[in-house]
């Protein structure tokens, strides 16, 4: 099935991704681009006819950091709309004969906008409006420069004081612009008006629903991989997981998954993954319990990176030996000739703007990285076009558990970043009987405000083990036990976290809980240290 589609040039700014989303929440498919791809590569792009519009995105640079970058021209000569967002404003402005100032104050931070001129764009959308009854928009600025002559044919679209020009359009072509950024949420029209450009003025099909998009992609898995066979490393996690559930939707038996237990997993999620994959789906799942041979290489090695570095390699060599195995074939199967794995969107997207950056922002999947080519076999990465909350949302169209597929991330070293120290089989499963308690609660508790569990309203809680021994009481006696820290997070991007303001009654109730029902631990703290400059995990 072929979608109708919006291109997203970028032009390096940090949220270019949430247009992206923005555009997909409309259920309209849409891809992101570097800006400096060239004019051919946009005829092209066009070629099939279902490209319906382009948005221009905001910029990396700031008002020290000068930024030339232009939009190819053959955005402006395809005869279908284009909106610019913060820098593309001031590119599409400058390439269409327009005046862009530089060296002005930079601008950051809410402001009211005044709309004008009754565009299609943002007819009927404003937070407010004045008592003289102009529309007003409450938006997030962030830029220096500035356009201060309108190019021609265009009108004023939107204004506040301090940028008189802070949206135009030329309506007869489909052009659009704003200065301020629609795709934060601090924007509160901004989905609104996100989507009155996909479907109101550049009219795409909102196609794009996950529950329709699994007989795609089973449709496309057949058709790749025909009647050979694929292996897949499941690690328990939502990306592995959705991909081996939509996989074998598409082919059945012809997956084999390899479930690696490296023995730094939480409390019973080996038995879970099983459970769920080969008891409900009746995948092929080989289990490799390798947990004897992970700990014996890590005994003696404190240092974090070099513990990584121990975890990461083992992981593949065992994975490897496996799928050499499967590789080879046996009596019921033929071998495998494809590797599948979890990659998604923003694992693929090359970012536009410095043409050095793009190398370093591709990111290869943590987990088996290489390990196509140095196994001989193809690909298979059916999550790529999706964002993870796309891709959460499909797990659940798939019939997998909510509770597995909108669960906290886990690292892929395991409790092997949340042992301090050296790792060792007594310290884990302490940890993991504490650990297990702490989320349990935050599944108990809820907020009355928002009728919520405080699960749901972190992004990211677990315990750490801490190796050192502090004196307690218990009974008549005394002890000398371990100590453990408890680490709950908010964020929307794991970039930046602050600590989670968690009730002290559910406080209470944990550390109670662990002292009293994991022998080995007498002292829980809470870190109330934000990121930067804490990291999430403590390692
Ligand atoms: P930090 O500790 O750097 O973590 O603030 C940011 C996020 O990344 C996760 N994390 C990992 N995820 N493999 C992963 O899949 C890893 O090696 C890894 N290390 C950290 C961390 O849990 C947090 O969500």
């Amino acid at each position: 099935m072929q979608h109708q589609k919006i291109l997203i040039l970028d032009f390096g700014s940090q949220v270019t991704q949430l247009i992206a989303r923005r555009v997909r929440e409309a259920h309209v498919f849409c891809e992101v681009h570097p800006c400096d791809v060239t004019d051919e590569w946009v005829r092209e792009y066009a070629a099939d006819g279902q490209l319906k519009g382009i948005i221009l995105s905001g910029s990396h640079a700031s008002v020290y950091e000068e930024t030339t970058d232009k939009a190819p021209q053959a955005v402006f000569d395809l005869g279908i709309p284009v909106l610019g967002i913060c820098y593309g404003m001031q590119a599409m402005a400058h390439q269409l004969g327009g005046k862009v100032e530089g060296g002005h104050k930079r601008e950051f931070g809410f402001a009211a906008v005044r709309a004008r001129g009754h565009t299609k764009l943002l007819e009927g959308i404003q937070d407010f409006a004045t008592p003289e009854g102009h529309g007003m928009l409450d938006v997030w600025m962030s830029h220096g420069d500035k356009v201060t002559e309108l190019p021609p044919g265009f009108k004023l679209m939107a204004s506040t004081e301090s940028c008189p020009i802070a949206g135009m359009a030329d309506e007869s072509r489909g052009f659009y612009a704003v200065q301020f950024h629609p795709e934060v949420t601090h924007t509160k029209q901004g989905a609104a008006l996100l989507e009155r450009f996909v479907l109101g003025i550049c009219e795409t099909r909102p196609d794009w629903i996950m529950g329709d998009y699994i007989s795609e992609a089973v449709a496309k898995i057949r058709e790749q991989v025909g009647d050979e066979e694929v292996i897949l490393g499941l690690s328990g996690g939502v990306d592995s997981s959705v991909a081996a559930a939509l996989i074998h939707r598409a082919i059945g038996d012809q997956l084999t998954c390899v479930f690696v237990d490296h023995g730094l997993l939480r409390l019973n999620e080996g038995d879970m993954v099983m459970d769920m994959f080969e008891g409900k789906l009746h995948a092929k799942v080989i289990r490799v319990d390798a947990s004897e041979l992970f700990l014996s290489k890590l005994a003696g090695v404190s240092e974090p990176e070099a513990k990584r570095k121990i975890i990461g390699g083992l992981f593949v060599d065992v994975f490897k030996a496996e799928a050499a195995k499967l590789k080879a074939g046996n009596a019921s199967s033929k071998g495998a000739t494809f590797l599948a794995q979890g990659t998604i969107y923003p694992d693929v997207i090359e970012s536009g703007g410095a043409k050095s950056k793009k190398a370093v922002t591709i990111k290869s999947h943590h987990n088996v990285g290489g390990l196509p080519e140095q196994l001989g076999l193809k690909l298979l990465e059916p999550l790529r076009e999706l964002f993870k909350d796309e891709v959460r949302e499909l797990g659940v169209a798939l019939g997998l558990p909510p509770e597995m597929v909108y669960r906290h991330p886990f690292p892929g070293p395991g409790l092997g970043v949340r042992i301090l120290g050296e790792v060792k089989k007594e310290y884990a499963d302490l940890l993991r009987r504490a650990d297990a308690i702490f989320i349990e609660e935050l599944r108990n508790f809820r907020d009355d405000a928002t009728g919520k569990t405080w699960y749901d309203l972190t992004s990211q809680a677990f315990t750490v083990f801490l190796p050192v021994k502090s004196v307690g009481v218990m009974g008549d006696g005394r002890t000398y036990d371990y100590v453990v820290a408890l680490r709950a997070v908010q964020t929307s991007d794991f970039m930046t976290a602050d600590w989670a303001e968690l009730p002290y009654a559910l406080l209470k109730k944990v550390s109670g809980r662990i002292i009293n029902e994991v022998r080995g631990i007498n002292r829980v703290t809470y870190d109330v240290s934000s990121k930067p400059p804490a990291t999430i995990e403590w390692e």
